[in-house]
């Protein structure tokens, strides 16, 4: 093999860069030239490609974000769509694709490669929501963005005794509300996963209060069935009851922009090694992931549309340390 792509699709995610500049490298190591398509899938369906050099990944380890630009490209799921992409790979003599994303984006990985073109994923989204991997490449990042921003939000919540109300990302998957919400000693951590109604949500604020606490914390996902500012509008009227005022904040794609940590970028190193390797094995169609804290490959075929179960044990731990 002499000549591969890249892409990035779906929300960015910090470590992107990293796994770019890991897969430029090691292609180059191998007398092999990597393509940098760009805006995802939309950019490989118009052809829009160009040869990356090392000089090109320079500076870029530290960098959130992704330097070949990504989108989201509903029309991938149809056929036609794909066979333009492939024709556009054939043609520019391109023989096997690095695809860095989360589920949507490899659930288009595994449909090319159904057409017999060479693909790896590297996993890679902040929901923390595709089997294959225990973590995917810019989690630990938006959660440490987030817990940050919370630990914020509870020290101006203590200052005036207010119970605060934040919403984090995640799409369907409470995975970041649950650890962020477990790392800042939340009163109550709203998941998709496992609701609790809104009658529990009322007297956890109170025993906050009751209990002589200087503020009550809510982490909710954004899957969560309690709408942030329903949720909010819900409670006021209990406030005088409820002994703590009420704010809410909700930290949006602030989560998806901080510097990749240590871990993050470490990860996507090894990650963008195995993923030229496996091109060079061709052992292709399989999506690169971490399991046991080991670099390890799994068919498109066995995580194609599936969502991770969250471990919701933590949930349990965070209760029994609320008090
Ligand atoms: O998938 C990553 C994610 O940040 C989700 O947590 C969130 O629901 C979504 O992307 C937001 O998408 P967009 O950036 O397109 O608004």
């Amino acid at each position: 093999m002499k000549k591969i792509a890249i892409l990035t699709s779906g929300g960015d995610a910090p470590g992107m860069n990293a796994a770019i500049r890991a897969v430029v490298r090691t292609a180059l190591n191998n007398n092999m030239e990597t393509y940098g398509i760009k805006r995802g899938y939309a950019g490989l369906v118009e052809g829009n490609l160009e040869l990356l050099t090392s000089r090109m990944v320079s500076g870029i380890l530290q960098q959130a974000g992704t330097i070949l630009g990504s989108s989201r490209c509903p029309e991938f799921k149809e056929s036609d769509v794909r066979q333009r992409a492939l024709n556009q790979l054939r043609e520019q003599g391109i023989e096997g694709l690095v695809v860095i994303g989360g589920n949507g984006t490899q659930m288009g990985s595994y449909a090319l490669s159904q057409e017999g073109f060479p693909v790896i994923g590297i996993a890679s989204t902040i929901d923390n929501d595709l089997v294959g991997s225990e973590i995917t490449l810019g989690v630990d990042t938006a959660i440490n963005v987030a817990l940050e921003s919370v630990d914020r939000l509870k020290v101006t919540a203590a200052s005036h005794r207010r119970a605060i109300v934040v919403e984090v990302m995640g799409r369907d998957c409470g995975y970041i509300a649950l650890m962020t919400g477990l790392a800042s000693g939340a009163e109550a951590i709203l998941i998709p996963e496992d609701e609790i109604p809104f009658e529990e949500i009322v007297t956890r604020i109170k025993k906050a209060y009751q209990q002589g606490k200087s503020n009550a914390l809510i982490v909710v996902a954004e899957g969560s069935r309690h709408n942030v500012q329903e949720l909010v509008q819900s409670l006021k009227p209990f406030e005088a009851d409820l002994g703590f005022h009420i704010r809410f904040t909700i930290l949006g794609h602030v989560q998806r922009g901080g510097v990749p940590t240590l871990f993050d970028r470490v990860m996507a190193a090894r990650m963008g090694v195995r993923a030229v390797e496996l091109l060079m094995q061709d052992q292709a169609n399989v999506l690169v992931g971490l399991e046991n804290q080991k670099i390890k490959e799994t068919p498109f075929r066995e995580i194609a549309g599936k969502q991770k179960k969250l471990d919701l044990d933590l949930l349990r731990i965070s209760t029994i340390l609320d008090q």
